[in-house]
């Protein structure tokens, strides 16, 4: 239904439980090169549980190729702590891409000077961000309920 897009993600078991998310809600999973870890990790497949191996995962060598390869239309939605438009005002249609950082971080800098319009957060206080697999499930869920 949904593309989620993380950009060189380095802890399994944040991508695991995300490919989880992804195959419950008929979502493909893109993953950005470099990884740091292997698809192979023993803890990626825990936090799948059993269900790894049904998850739609594509791999890109850079964003830049995953862009390339899309229709010129579809829609691009980077999430940042540095935006001020709260995920929720977006109104989501199938098909767009939720991008996020890496764990340790976030997006570039240039990512988000250059796409600006399309960057968006989740309001949140007393911490500087939220778990990378915790944000994946906030907005992508959000995104599947508009749909109902
Ligand atoms: C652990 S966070 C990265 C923290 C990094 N130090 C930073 O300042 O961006 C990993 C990713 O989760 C997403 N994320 C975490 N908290 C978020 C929030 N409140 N709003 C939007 N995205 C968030 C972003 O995509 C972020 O790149």
């Amino acid at each position: 239904m949904f593309n989620v897009v993380l950009i060189e993600p380095e802890i399994p078991p944040n991508t695991g439980n995300i490919g989880r998310l992804c195959l419950a809600t008929r979502s493909t999973l893109h993953l950005v090169k470099p990884l740091g870890f292997s698809l192979e990790d023993r803890q990626l497949k825990r936090a799948g549980l059993d269900y790894w191996d049904e998850v739609d995962v594509r791999l890109w060598d850079s964003f830049a190729q995953l862009q390339a390869s899309q229709k010129p239309k579809v829609r691009y939605f980077f999430l940042t702590t540095k935006s001020r438009r709260a995920y929720y005002e977006v109104k989501f249609q199938p098909g767009d891409f939720l991008i996020f950082g890496r764990e340790t971080k976030g997006l570039p800098e240039s990512l988000l000077a250059s796409n600006f319009d399309n960057c968006i957060t989740i309001p949140m206080h007393g911490t500087r961000s939220l778990n990378l697999a915790t944000a994946a499930a906030i907005v992508l869920f959000e995104a599947v309920r508009q749909q109902m």
